[in-house]
């Protein structure tokens, strides 16, 4: 099977029910994508594919259409996202297990929604399980993010 991750093509062989977060991680040694439930809950093991935020935990890699992109392509290579920007000034990861998958939420949603309310952050970053309570800082990163990326617009 092929797929393109980070603008990279890939063929890997591997059972086509394999879901996405697997080939990412154990196959492609991907791993700033992390597993965390297993069954589309926590949020852990969100990517974009074609930009929209997926739960790769839960998406079969042979019903994968689009091109997939990980924490690790967000950014280019000179220039982090403003979301990832954002994380480092608002210093918001705690055990940091959950935060690449808040990243990849993050950036999908302010694309949807370039000037989010703090009650629609809350109730979309929300849906993204972090143990450690970092959602203020959380709602505090995707407003710098949203402005700054407002500003360049
Ligand atoms: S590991 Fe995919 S949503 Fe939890
Ligand atoms: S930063 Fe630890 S689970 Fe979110």
């Amino acid at each position: 099977m092929k797929l393109t991750v980070n603008g990279t093509e890939h063929e890997v062989d591997v059972d086509p029910d394999m879901p996405l977060l697997w080939v990412l991680r154990d196959t492609l040694g991907i791993t700033g994508v992390k597993y965390g439930c297993g069954i589309a809950q926590c949020g852990a093991c969100t990517v974009h594919v074609d930009g929209a935020a997926v739960r790769s935990c839960q998406l079969p890699i042979s019903a994968l259409e689009g091109e997939v992109t990980t924490v690790e392509g967000l950014s280019n290579a000179e220039t982090l996202h403003a979301v990832q920007e954002a994380w480092l000034d608002h210093q918001v990861a705690q055990c940091g297990y959950c935060q690449s998958g808040q990243i990849m939420a993050a950036a999908s949603f302010l694309d949807l929604n370039s000037d989010p309310t703090d009650a629609q952050i809350d109730q979309v970053m929300s849906a993204n399980l972090c143990r450690c309570g970092t959602y203020p800082r959380i709602r505090a990163a995707v407003k710098a993010a949203a402005a700054k990326l407002n500003e360049g617009a």
